[in-house]
């Protein structure tokens, strides 16, 4: 094998999506060889949203078969494996440590290092999968769990500018989608219903705080939708659904670039009109077509993250893992990693 050959086991279960990814790298640069998820979407449709201890369970039993089919599908065998990369934070404790378990036993059979990985970092930073984008850049991650803006100077250097004091933007789409009644998750069917829905049909309020820039709310949104369904007879939502749909998510996706000018002009004193740093959009929520449309239109060098790895995968894991070799925990010390649940406070 070439020394210069890096064979990483990319490992992902920090919520309820359960992701592995064997990755090659080497000077000439990277290469998927495998990506397999298992998502539970049914199973948590059921409850409406995650159940932690369902989620973790749920990984238990989806991680044999898939390292299974990854492996046999990258025809590498496990004894070629040089590190294992696995999200150790932050997300659903016992979601994590699942993962954590599996690269912990995988790398004391195999004596491998360990690098831990930021789930967050790997979500912007799944831009270079597909693109090439120089720091800095401003980021922002729209997810299930997060919605942060980040000044990003590294891979591993991210300084927090702005985030959401409540819901994330991910929430504010699963939750509207509980009420609408239309399933779990709600940010893709939302997005979905919204194609032929007016965006000024119905007005939802924005919470711009102007007094904490680069704050967001997103918790009152989903009361004033349950207020508004409150009002209409079963008959008008059935006929109103895209309307209602495209409404809301208008007023998701509105914040956000409210939030991005704000945070440009008050905290990094630039002009909005001039402003040509990179923005790189990762997480769940960047799946969303009109927020990569609002955001393309409205800024001028906006990146987002390929639709294949904007949810939850283990190619973003291998991804980040490769371009942070200073983070690798060799092995045995690796054995004594931990996860941790918070990364942002939200204040
Ligand atoms: O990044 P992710 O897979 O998990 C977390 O780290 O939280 O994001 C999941 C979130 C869910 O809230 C889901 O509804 C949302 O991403 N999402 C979308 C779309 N696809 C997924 N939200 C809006 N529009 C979409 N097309
Ligand atoms: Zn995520």
């Amino acid at each position: 094998m070439d020394p210069h050959q890096q064979i990483i086991l990319g490992i992902e279960t920090s919520c309820d999506d359960t992701s592995v990814c064997i990755m090659e790298r080497n000077d000439n640069g990277q290469k998927i060889r495998s990506l397999n998820s298992y998502n539970q979407d049914f199973l948590l449709a059921k409850w409406g949203g995650v159940v932690p201890e369902l989620a973790a369970r749920s990984h238990v039993k989806a991680i044999p078969p898939l390292l299974e089919v990854s492996f046999k599908e990258a025809g590498i065998k496990p004894q070629d494996v040089t590190e294992v990369a696995v999200t150790t934070h932050p997300g659903l404790m016992g979601s994590l440590l699942t993962g954590i378990n599996l690269a912990k036993t995988f790398a004391l059979i195999h004596e491998l290092p360990i690098i831990p990985v930021n789930h967050l970092f790997a979500h912007l930073e799944a831009i270079h999968l597909t693109e090439k984008v120089s720091y800095p850049y401003l980021g922002l991650l729209v997810s299930g769990g997060h919605t942060v803006f980040f000044w990003v100077t590294g891979p591993n250097n991210m300084e927090v500018l702005g985030n959401t004091l409540d819901d994330a933007a991910g929430e504010a789409f699963d939750k509207g989608g509980k009420v609408l009644g239309v399933g779990y998750p709600g940010g893709k069917i939302i997005d979905d219903l919204s194609i032929n829905g007016i965006t000024t049909k119905y007005t939802f309020p924005i919470s711009y705080m102007r007094d904490r820039p680069g704050k967001m709310s997103y918790s009152g949104l989903k009361t004033a939708l349950k207020v508004k369904m409150e009002k209409l007879t079963a008959e008008e939502i059935a006929q109103d659904l895209p309307h209602i749909c495209a409404s809301y998510q208008e007023a998701i996706v509105q914040t956000l670039r409210i939030k991005a000018e704000e945070i440009i002009e008050k905290i990094l004193h630039l002009k909005v009109k001039n402003f040509e740093t990179p923005i790189v959009i990762g997480g769940g929520v960047a799946c969303n077509s009109r927020l990569r449309e609002l955001m393309k239109s409205s800024f001028k060098n906006v990146h987002v993250v390929s639709p294949l790895y904007c949810t939850d995968n283990a190619a973003m894991v291998a991804n980040w893992a490769a371009r942070v070799p200073e983070l690798l925990v060799s092995f045995p010390e690796c054995l004594s990693l931990d996860a941790q649940s918070r990364f942002v406070e939200k204040k």
